[in-house]
């Protein structure tokens, strides 16, 4: 059954990200934070992975914000409001663990990961928690959702690399100052692998810091989303194996082995720049059969 895309809109000024919203009213029926969608554009397309960054009951949609990084993501970015999804597959994934903790929590967006923290710090909001908000972009044209962020937030905290907005700097500059002045009961990390090694380094109680409870929402490499594939797979610190699209994708930080996952996610780098090289050339074709038609 194909899905109507109902809104789209481009996010910041790097022209590579978009808000979607989707009409599947099942699954917003059953969304939670942490939970993500697999998506289909066509026929020959391939099911890639989409956190539910927001959802509506009501109305029967759920809200993507997807960054164009290949041929999929540009396939789907290529799409316009009216035009239809061919497949669809969620909720998928846990949902976040929601707790009233008796300090408050500090939730960190990098790059993309701003959109995910939004259904993650609204729900803990809504049990009672407070919430510190830190995120953080290579510029401030990188910046998305920061009203809506602001709106879920207790404090909101924004750094960027080249200081174009906030403080300059990584978002751990901010997270060391909170961790060492207060008592903090819970990390959420969403963001680049790299982000979410140095976050946990941070929390992990190694250095002089205290050690803080840290999840971390894995963006690895899916096809089936449903543990049977082992795509998905990560090590854990202590030499265990697991899943993250039914273990996850939220997990503890601390166990997982970031050096393991970081040499792993370019794998198929080759495969992926030779795809994306022939959807480009063929665009430009028809783009230039079309031309020649009218
Ligand atoms: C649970 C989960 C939730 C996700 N949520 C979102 C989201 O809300 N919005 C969004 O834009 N993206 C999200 N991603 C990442 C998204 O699925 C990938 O960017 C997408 O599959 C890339 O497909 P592609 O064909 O466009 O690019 P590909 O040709 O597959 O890859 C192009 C390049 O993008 C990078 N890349 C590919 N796959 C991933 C990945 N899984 N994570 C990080 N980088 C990757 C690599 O550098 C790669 O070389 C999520 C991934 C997971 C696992
Ligand atoms: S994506 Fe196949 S096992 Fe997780």
């Amino acid at each position: 059954m194909p899905y109507e895309i109902l809104e789209k809109i481009q996010l910041g000024d790097s022209g590579t990200i978009f808000e979607m919203v989707l009409k599947t009213p099942l699954i917003a029926k059953k969304a939670y934070a942490g939970n993500f969608i697999l998506v289909r554009v066509n026929e020959t397309g391939e099911r890639i992975p989409l956190t539910i960054a927001d959802y509506d009951r009501e109305k029967g949609t759920v809200t993507l914000v997807i960054q164009v990084v290949g041929k999929s993501t540009k396939l789907l970015c290529n799409l316009k409001v009216g035009d239809k999804v061919l497949d669809v597959v969620g909720p998928l994934g846990n949902r976040i663990h929601i707790d009233k903790y008796e300090h408050p929590v500090v939730i960190i967006g990098g790059g993309i990961g701003i959109a995910p923290c939004y259904p993650q710090s609204k729900e803990l909001r809504e049990a009672g928690n407070k919430i510190i908000t830190i995120l953080g972009a290579r510029s401030k044209g990188l910046l998305i959702w920061k009203d809506r962020i602001k709106s879920v937030s207790d404090e909101l905290i924004i750094t960027t690399d080249d200081g174009s907005e906030g403080r300059k700097g990584v978002v751990t500059d901010p997270l060391k100052e909170i961790i060492k002045e207060k008592e903090i009961s819970l990390v959420i990390a969403i963001g680049p692998l790299i982000m979410m090694k140095y976050v946990v380094l941070t929390t992990n109680g190694s250095g002089s810091l205290p050690k803080v409870k840290t999840y971390v929402s894995l963006n690895t490499i899916m096809i089936d989303g449903t543990g049977m594939c082992g795509c998905c797979r990560f090590l854990t610190l202590d030499g265990g194996v697991q899943f993250a699209c039914v273990d996850g994708p939220d997990v503890d930080g601390h166990i997982v082995d970031f050096d393991n996952l970081l040499k792993r996610a370019d794998r198929f780098l080759e495969q992926e720049k030779y795809s994306l090289e022939c959807y480009d050339e063929e665009c430009r074709a028809l783009e230039k059969y079309k031309s020649e038609v009218d």
